[in-house]
């Protein structure tokens, strides 16, 4: 009897460590202790036994259901315990975002190339002007030196609100307001939307973007501008750039220039970039015409001054080798998330 018992003792032992689940230990529970489980059944041949075993075997047999009992119970708990535990973390909620599983953007490239650019002028002592868009047509062009009769006011050129208020077609008029509020020494960037009636295509667009810069002082002259735009473009494109200057007309400067860099791509040798070339125009520039400054209320007598303006569009496309503007504006992640 003692034998068979210890038999099935390590019996449940062994089928217990088997178990996996809840389930496994119910059935083990019925299978031993259950109203046909083994033990039970066990129990129920005292009654065949002669009187004075029964005492003996039944305290035994008694025995081991409680132990057997107590050690089902246990690993029940134990597993039941794991069990409700894996249940709870596969349905746990994380309720906190992670911050790196958002893309953070890029700046856009107009950005990117204005804010280098700010960077430069800011370093050679200049700060930032601001006007507005919506601008006065006598700012944009009569204080400019180009009056009524002006190719540039035709309603083709220009966005009209009113006959006396435009879209502004560049941002030289922030230079006539500036010169208005402010007594030289002048020495301002003014970065900008501007806006010309020009039908979209790969190089066009009605809406576009210019900085200008101006400096009013005394004994300002031409080789202050040329000094100014190489070391910008030294700077900006690489220590190798050089620069060059056609003659041109602008009414509000005089003399005026078209200014080019050599390629930095080829080093103006001629290639896919500068379209063979070797040069790439990417300013207007000239000496402040004494109209503009009287027009101001500033002394041409005792003041002179230049000014630039560049196409940030123009300076992006080549730096980036982009070869249709309107993908500047068209917001697609594809394209911008390359820069
Ligand atoms: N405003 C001119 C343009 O839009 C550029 C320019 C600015 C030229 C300043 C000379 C001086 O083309």
């Amino acid at each position: 009897m003692n034998e068979k018992l210890k038999q099935i003792k390590d019996l449940v032992e062994l089928e217990l460590k088997d178990s996996i689940k809840v389930e496994d230990i119910e059935n083990i529970k019925v299978k031993y202790l259950g109203k046909k489980g083994e033990i039970t059944i066990i129990l129920k041949t005292l009654g065949q036994m002669a009187p004075e075993d029964r005492k003996e075997a039944g305290s035994l047999i008694n025995t081991l259901r409680q132990e057997v009992e107590s050690i089902i119970e246990h690993n029940y708990i134990i597993l039941k315990d794991s069990e409700i535990e894996k249940k709870i973390n596969s349905e746990k909620i994380d309720i906190s975002i992670d911050k790196f599983s958002e893309e953070i953007g890029n700046k856009h490239p107009l950005t990117m190339v204005l804010d280098d650019i700010k960077e430069i002028f800011i370093g050679m002592g200049y700060s930032i002007a601001e006007g507005p868009e919506v601008e006065y047509a006598e700012i944009n062009f009569d204080a400019l030196n180009t009056p009524k009769d002006h190719p540039a006011r035709d309603l083709q050129d220009t966005f009209y609100i009113t006959e006396d208020i435009i879209l502004r077609t560049q941002t030289s008029p922030v230079q006539a307001r500036t010169m208005r509020n402010q007594k030289p020494p002048i020495k301002i960037i003014c970065p900008g939307r501007v806006y010309r009636s020009d039908n979209v295509d790969s190089t066009h667009s009605p809406m576009f973007h210019q900085v200008e810069g101006l400096v009013v002082d005394k004994n300002i002259t031409m080789s202050d501008l040329k000094g100014t735009l190489e070391t910008f473009a030294k700077t900006y494109f690489g220590d190798n750039t050089k620069i060059r200057l056609r003659p041109h007309h602008f009414p509000f400067t005089e003399p005026s220039a078209e200014v080019d860099v050599s390629c930095f791509v080829c080093d103006g040798v001629g290639c896919k970039v500068c379209k063979g070339e070797g040069w790439i125009e990417i300013l207007g520039a000239g000496m402040v015409h004494p109209n503009v400054l009287e027009a101001a209320g500033i002394d041409s007598k005792i003041y002179s001054g230049f000014a630039f303006g560049m196409g940030l569009e123009r300076i992006a496309m080549t730096k980036f080798d982009i070869n249709d503007m309107r993908y500047l504006y068209e917001n697609d992640v594809r394209f911008l998330k390359q820069f």
